[in-house]
């Protein structure tokens, strides 16, 4: 895998889960490291800490600030430090459509309870006062929504008899600094793993028209037009000792191929064999990858390659 993942953290208390990330990535193998530490509030515990282990830190008190106004100069100080992931730990602050949207799948927070239970407050009261045998902790991806994103992992924590909200929620703790590193790791990792590429390009390939997913020469690929088809991608994974995972679409032949790997090579490669009859290798496993150019040239590939009466319906589908 390539550079670390840049993490900036966003806090507004104590910042116990910020100090679990920021020792986590303290371990050599650490797919991220945290580059900034910031928060609404200048007193906020965490800050101190984070000075005091070098790191950047960035405090901006919210009151007399309208929200996005404070979400704006949030999100600059993010840029300005390069970060290429948010994480929310205790950060006390109802994010703007705005901020949440630049940010989409890119964006964690850890919220204390067993999602979808108890989205918002008190959580550890609410699920003692319902007698649940467990309460833990849940790490999401953000979205518009108050506590309701994709979630990443869970842990639950035994509700001892005896508990009271602070009892549990200090159980709870130990659960969320374990798996919130766990969850940050692997959610900065998925952009270089094959498996993972695989499940996007593949949901690429089969919105298309008649595709199919087929093996061809023991790897997956997708043909359109049925019996007698064509392929119109393949998927590469590490083949014939390249270090790219990537999708092999179409292109109108060898120069063109050629004058695509000059201009980006990061972007393009020409892979082994298939580089003779113009396929070009899009290279997936490499920092920000954009999906909308990896989905316009597999649906250009897959126009090179469908039979006449479904590409024709397709073009006229797009006239409109
Ligand atoms: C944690 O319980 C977290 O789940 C919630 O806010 C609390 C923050 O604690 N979102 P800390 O500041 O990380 O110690």
């Amino acid at each position: 895998m390539g550079a670390k993942a840049r993490v900036a953290v966003l806090i507004s208390g104590t910042g116990s889960n910020m100090a679990a990330l920021l020792y986590a990535s303290r371990r050599a193998d650490c797919p991220y490291e945290i580059v900034l530490v910031a928060s609404n509030n200048p007193d906020a515990g965490g800050l101190a800490l984070a000075r005091a282990e070098g790191v950047a830190t960035f405090a901006l008190p919210h009151k007399g600030m309208k929200r996005p106004e404070h979400d704006a100069a949030m999100d600059e100080a993010l840029r300005e430090a390069g970060a290429d992931y948010v994480a929310l730990a205790g950060y006390m602050r109802i994010l703007t459509p705005e901020f949440v949207g630049k940010w989409e799948g890119r964006m964690v927070n850890i919220h204390p309870s067993l999602l979808p239970r108890y989205k918002g407050l008190d959580t550890h009261a609410r699920a003692i006062q319902a007698g649940d045998a467990h309460g833990g902790c849940s790490v999401h991806l953000v979205t518009a929504e108050l506590d309701d994103g994709p979630i990443l992992g869970q842990t639950p924590v035994a509700i001892l008899p005896g508990d009271t909200p602070d009892t549990l929620a200090a159980r709870v703790l130990f659960a969320e600094h374990q798996l919130y590193a766990r969850a940050l790791e692997e959610l900065v990792s998925r952009p270089y793993r094959a498996d993972w590429l695989l499940e996007r390009v593949n949901a690429i390939a089969l919105s298309l028209p008649e595709a199919e997913r087929r093996e061809s020469h023991g790897s997956p690929a997708w043909n359109t037009g049925g019996k007698g088809g064509k392929f119109f991608a393949y998927f590469n994974d590490r083949h014939h000792g390249e270090p790219h995972v990537a999708v092999l679409v179409k292109t109108s032949g060898p120069d063109e191929l050629a004058a695509m790997v000059a201009r980006d090579p990061d972007i393009w490669f020409r892979p082994a064999y298939y580089g003779a009859a113009g396929w070009a290798g899009l290279i997936l496993n490499r920092p920000g990858t954009d999906w909308d150019h990896v989905a316009e040239w597999v649906e250009r590939s897959w126009r090179a390659a469908a039979p006449r009466r479904l590409a024709g319906l397709r073009a006229a589908a797009d006239e409109f």
